[in-house]
């Protein structure tokens, strides 16, 4: 599939985008300070807090914030379990208090840089997907 381009000049702190690249769904995410300063705290409770499984993200992406620019979180949006398309909690909520992504088919939960929980069936973090940067209000996927 051709590459697609997303213009983020409009996003808004917390707010997300919706694309389709290769039949997928892609969202980015403008993260907020909060919900960056809560990615360290929840290494302990993750299956894969340091993103080891290379098939997950570029290598560009495999760092604290699973992303280039750290406030824009790019994934493909769908669950790594069995494919739903997981929900995503702006707000803090039982599940989810720093907010994320819940799936709904089986429950599995992301944190807000698409990283699974441990105690959840998806084996694996959110995919990000491979993009650039045309300008800083421009991404392109793939
Ligand atoms: Fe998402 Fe099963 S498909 S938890």
């Amino acid at each position: 599939g051709a590459p697609v381009k997303i213009d983020i000049s409009k996003l808004d702190l917390g707010q997300r985008v919706v694309e389709e690249w290769r039949g997928q769904p892609v969202w980015v995410v403008r993260r907020t300070n909060d919900m960056l300063n809560a990615l360290p705290k929840l290494d302990g409770t993750l299956k894969d807090p340091d993103s080891s499984v290379e098939s997950q993200q570029p290598g560009y992406a495999r760092n604290e914030w699973r992303s280039i620019k750290k406030e824009y979180l790019v994934l493909i949006g769908t669950c790594t379990h069995l494919g739903c398309s997981p929900k995503y909690e702006e707000q803090p909520t039982v599940d989810l208090k720093f907010g994320g992504f819940l799936c709904p088919c089986h429950g599995s939960k992301f944190d807000m840089a698409g990283r699974v929980y441990k105690d959840v069936p998806a084996p694996t973090n959110l995919v990000v997907p491979p993009h650039s940067y045309l300008s800083d209000a421009v991404i392109i996927i793939g």
